[in-house]
């Protein structure tokens, strides 16, 4: 199959591109879109087929449930069996936008859709070319993220065709995804409101809106048996680049010292190392740069959003440099900081040096 990208230009193009986009979802075939989270591969939400299709082109078991993604609040009420107060405050305050939200579901939902899950999550997305796209299909769109099962989700359409050309008809590029990182999702369907995956919107302001909110274990640190995340997909693994990455914690001269002499002792062995770090510490660095030390860049640690929106892009790039080792900067600081730890952990499977 041949895999067109097509490109949303905001110009009077895109009705057409977004039309064709549209019958493709509704013949039960897949498109990959552009949302402010990351770039998602869509289908019928309430086609078994599309879903089963969404499974296979991803390569990703089938009992990782799919984000339903909607355009009006109106779309909400078939799909669910129940709104709880809860759910009504977080659509208020945060839809469109990235935060998907977990209801119990009704029988217009297929299992296919939700892992067989008596459960639905659902978001509103706050892309335009998203939002258009789920109006003109007239139906939810289903949508994981845009990769190949277990690589980092795709921020730009140039990620999404290299794990999926040949796999799906066509790609939409709206360009960079702004934020970078997936949805939070929270569970109102038990009692206490509960996060499941971190993301953009962080703890304290779900706190602030909804007083109590409990955090899956699972979010904060290595699954086990006694943490197994209640998001099915948050047990794969994922992100994880080919070279082995480990994260090391502490403080910053002690451990530039601690990656530079990592980086020397396999320099003898005429290997490459490379170091994910951030702005703010680079200068500690940047003399030691070299034929057997790259520096990846993050950007600025004060600014969050900018190592959120850079760092996916980063990950899948480091398979491409000859390293035999990557060390990372750790980057616990400021609202974003549970969320872009929680995929770094994933991506070092776990792997983390702590000088402190
Ligand atoms: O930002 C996003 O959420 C992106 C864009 C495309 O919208 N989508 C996304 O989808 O990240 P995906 O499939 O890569 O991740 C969905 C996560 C998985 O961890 C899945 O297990 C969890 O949501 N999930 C979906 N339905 C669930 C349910 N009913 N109960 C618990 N977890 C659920
Ligand atoms: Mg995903």
């Amino acid at each position: 199959m041949e895999t067109k990208i097509k490109t949303l230009d905001g110009s009077g193009n895109d009705d057409i591109i977004l039309r064709e986009a549209a019958d493709l979802i509704r013949r039960g075939d897949l498109v990959a879109f552009p949302t402010e989270t990351v770039y998602g591969l869509g289908g019928n939400g309430l086609d078994p087929s599309s879903s089963r299709a969404i499974y296979a082109a991803k390569g990703r078991p089938s009992d990782n449930p799919l984000i339903l993604h909607i355009a009006d609040r109106e779309a909400l009420r078939p799909l669910v069996r129940e709104i709880p107060p809860a759910a009504e405050k977080l659509m208020d305050a945060f839809w469109p936008g990235p935060l998907t939200i977990i209801f119990r579901k009704t029988g217009l939902v297929p299992p296919e859709t939700t892992g067989g899950l008596d459960t639905v999550a659902v978001r509103m997305p706050s892309h335009p070319g998203a939002a258009a796209l789920i109006r003109a299909a007239g139906v939810p769109i289903a949508a994981p993220s845009a990769n190949a099962s277990g690589r980092p989700s795709p921020t730009c359409a140039r990620h999404v065709y290299e794990d999926l050309n040949g796999r799906i008809p066509l790609i939409l590029d709206g360009g960079e995804s702004e934020i970078g990182l997936e949805s939070t999702i929270v569970d109102v369907s038990r009692s206490v409101p509960e996060i499941l995956r971190p993301g953009y919107i962080g703890l304290q302001a779900l706190r602030d809106l909804l007083g109590t909110v409990s955090v899956d274990p699972a979010v904060l640190g290595r699954p086990d048996e006694k943490t197994a995340p209640r998001a099915p997909g948050m047990k794969y693994r994922h992100y994880a680049p080919q070279v082995p990455l480990t994260l090391v914690a502490g403080p910053d001269e002690k451990r530039a010292a601690y990656i530079l002499e990592k980086a020397q002792e396999a320099a003898q062995n005429g290997e490459r190392t490379g170091a994910m770090v951030c702005r703010e510490t680079l200068p500690l660095y940047q003399a030691d740069e070299g034929d057997h030390l790259l520096l990846i860049p993050l950007g600025a640690r004060a600014c969050g959003e900018e190592i959120a929106h850079g760092l996916f892009a980063a990950l899948r790039h480091l398979d491409e440099c000859g390293l035999s080792h990557v060390y990372s900067e750790t980057f616990e600081e400021g609202p974003l900081g549970v969320a872009i730890m929680n995929r770094l952990r994933k991506a070092a499977a776990f792997d983390l040096t702590d000088l402190a």
